[in-house]
């Protein structure tokens, strides 16, 4: 957390770019943002897997994850689901609007720890987001890690966020993808089917590898149920939890779970440490 005296002070930054990445009700807009102050900028630092409260003045504040790895630049990334109050006025934000980030806050992948290891991410919807700045941050550091494979479920195609980025992976030999929606739509070239089952029809090989699963709660249980069913070890399994929030910062006792705060204890954690929080997956 950055010391400016005041925790609850935000940075204003300035969004230089936007885009959908998913139309309908609740649809997803990802923000390209800038800190204006260039020494909070240089000082940012976040490493994959942390959030960051990010807001409209006069509107409200969000936990929001940060979708992108520090190996991409000096900027922010932020892709938002229109739930609420909050997130409409994100929506509203256009190149050059003032918006304000407080953060980077929670504990991250632990990437140094998984040096030489293969990595395994299981996302659906908009729980790709978090999982977004791991990838990147493996494809980054390429030559320190083993196989990259991703599987992500979205319910229709038009509901998968980050599709362009998909598309070139298969060029590279030790980086594989694997796409999902629910019911066939014409012309899908992929699975068709809910993420858990991609997971089983893709089989991957616990040896040596960490899998990584963001979603929605119930689509989580079954990727735990049927990682255990391939023979993934508890400790080799990651997700991150999303409980609402409030400081982020382990003050305001918002967002416990079990014994545990969500802002400060994760959003990342292991399910050898998640697995006798039953509230976890609730
Ligand atoms: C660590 C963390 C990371 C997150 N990352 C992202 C992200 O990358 N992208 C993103 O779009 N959202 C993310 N969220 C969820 C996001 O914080 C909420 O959707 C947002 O705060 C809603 O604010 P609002 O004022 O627009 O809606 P509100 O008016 O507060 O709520 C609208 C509806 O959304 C529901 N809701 C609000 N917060 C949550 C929540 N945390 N979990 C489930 N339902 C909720 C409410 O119950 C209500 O039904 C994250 C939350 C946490 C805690
Ligand atoms: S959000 Fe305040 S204690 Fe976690």
């Amino acid at each position: 957390m950055k010391e400016n005296g005041n925790p609850y002070k935000p940075e204003i930054a300035t969004v230089e770019d936007t885009w959908y990445e998913t139309y309908g009700d609740r649809c997803i807009k990802t923000l390209k943002v800038v800190l204006d102050d260039e020494k909070a900028r240089e000082s940012w630092g976040h490493r994959p897997g942390q959030c960051a409260m990010i807001g409209v003045l006069g509107v409200g504040e969000s936990m929001i994850s940060i979708s992108c790895s520090p190996t991409e630049g000096k900027f922010l990334r932020f892709s938002v689901m229109r739930m609420g109050k909050v997130t409409q006025a994100l929506h509203e934000l256009e190149p050059g609007d003032k918006m304000t980030v407080r953060g980077p806050y929670g504990n991250s992948f632990p990437v140094e720890e998984w040096k030489g290891k293969n990595i395994l991410t299981i996302g659906g919807g908009i729980g790709q987001a978090p999982l977004r700045p791991i990838i990147e941050y493996v494809k980054a550091n390429r030559g320190d890690y083993g196989k990259l494979t991703l599987i992500y479920g979205a319910r229709t195609s038009g509901d998968l966020c980050f599709k362009g980025e998909f598309e070139g992976l298969n060029a590279c030999s030790d980086i594989n993808y694997h796409l999902s929606i629910d019911v066939q739509e014409e012309g899908w070239p992929h699975y068709v089917g809910f993420v858990p089952s991609l997971l089983m029809d893709v089989n991957p090989s616990p040896e040596n590898t960490i899998a990584i699963t963001c979603g929605p709660p119930i689509m989580i249980r079954f990727v735990l149920e049927n990682l255990k069913k391939l023979n993934f070890a508890d400790e080799q399994i990651y997700t991150t939890l999303e409980n609402r929030m409030k400081c982020g910062f382990g003050k305001c006792g918002r967002c416990n779970v079990g014994g545990l705060y969500v802002c400060k204890d994760g959003p990342v954690f292991s399910y050898d440490t998640l697995k006798n929080v039953p509230e976890a997956f609730a």
